[in-house]
């Protein structure tokens, strides 16, 4: 059989990047796609496209050159996103519009613009990058989370509707990776969490030093790739990969509400009023 084609979103850095590679290396027909083409110019792939997943033309321009080129998709990686953080009540409603175009929006596009060619193929699969923010909820994270929690939801909506077409849908849950993701972070959340007249100062220093904390040791994106080639040549994939989730987060998405919230608040120094 002639080596699988794969359209992978969002490769100018991380793990998108990382991937491409290593699929590259392993015989797979790679489609790195990034909004700036020139990100992409040293990866050995394939096919290097332009692609912004907040723009349908953008998406219909790239689709059609890879089915002129190889006559079909057999893997569509939506891995494209990122995140904001402050809190719920203190980001600027654009910057929400704006993540949920690329997280959530920029998935359902991408699935619109390939499920017919992989549904007249007869197969086909889709692997959604979520994180372990899809599953569970930290404070200054809500907007990010809520755009993950809908893309699980929307995963597992696919999973469904598309199984009788032949096309599977996996979720990659990835816990904190060392990429770009913090940059375009503090790049988003800067101003926001910088403002003195904050009501939440003392939140975002805590969350700072929770964040630190809890980066001090995160893995490569090479973590998540492997995941990624494991779930690509299984023959019956997990509907669930977890890429580094430390210990601590798989225990604790096992507790009861109340008692999460106690470990949350007490890592936050969050002191209810009352
Ligand atoms: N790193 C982590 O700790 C972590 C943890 C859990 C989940 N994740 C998820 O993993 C995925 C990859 O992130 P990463 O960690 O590799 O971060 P990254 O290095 O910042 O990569 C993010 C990628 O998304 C692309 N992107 C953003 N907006 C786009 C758009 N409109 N159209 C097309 N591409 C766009 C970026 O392109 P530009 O360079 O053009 O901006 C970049 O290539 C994301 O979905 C993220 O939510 C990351």
């Amino acid at each position: 059989m002639s080596p699988k084609v794969v359209l992978i979103t969002g490769c100018s850095s991380g793990i998108g990047k990382d991937l491409a590679a290593r699929l590259s290396q392993n015989e797979y027909t790679v489609v790195a796609t990034a909004r700036n083409l020139a990100t992409v110019t040293n990866l050995p792939a394939a096919l290097k496209l332009s692609l912004d997943v907040t723009d349908n033309q953008s998406i219909a321009t790239a689709v059609h050159e890879v089915i002129e080129r190889f006559g079909r998709i057999d893997v569509l990686i939506n891995n494209a996103g990122y995140a904001v953080r402050s809190t719920v009540e203190e980001v600027p409603e654009t910057q929400i519009h704006q993540m949920f175009d690329v997280n959530v929006f920029g998935v359902i596009r991408m699935v619109r613009a390939v499920v017919p060619f992989m549904r007249k193929a007869g197969s086909g699969q889709i692997i959604n990058i979520s994180s372990v923010a899809g599953k569970m909820v930290i404070p200054i994270s809500g907007p990010y989370c809520a755009s993950k929690f809908a893309l699980e939801a929307l995963s597992d909506a696919l999973r469904l509707e598309l199984a009788a077409f032949g096309i599977s849908v996996v979720i990659v849950e990835p816990g904190n990776i060392r990429t770009n993701f913090m940059k375009t972070v503090q790049a988003n959340s800067e101003k926001i969490i910088a403002n003195p007249e904050t009501p939440y100062g003392d939140l975002y220093k805590n969350y700072h030093l929770f964040n630190d904390k809890s980066r001090l040791k995160e893995p490569g994106p090479e973590a998540v790739s492997a995941i990624i080639q494991k779930a690509l040549e299984t023959s019956k994939p997990k509907v669930r990969y977890r890429a580094a989730v430390p210990l601590m987060n798989r225990l604790l998405s096992c507790l009861n509400d109340r008692l999460k919230d106690r470990v949350v608040k007490s890592a936050f120094k969050i002191k209810s009023l009352g």
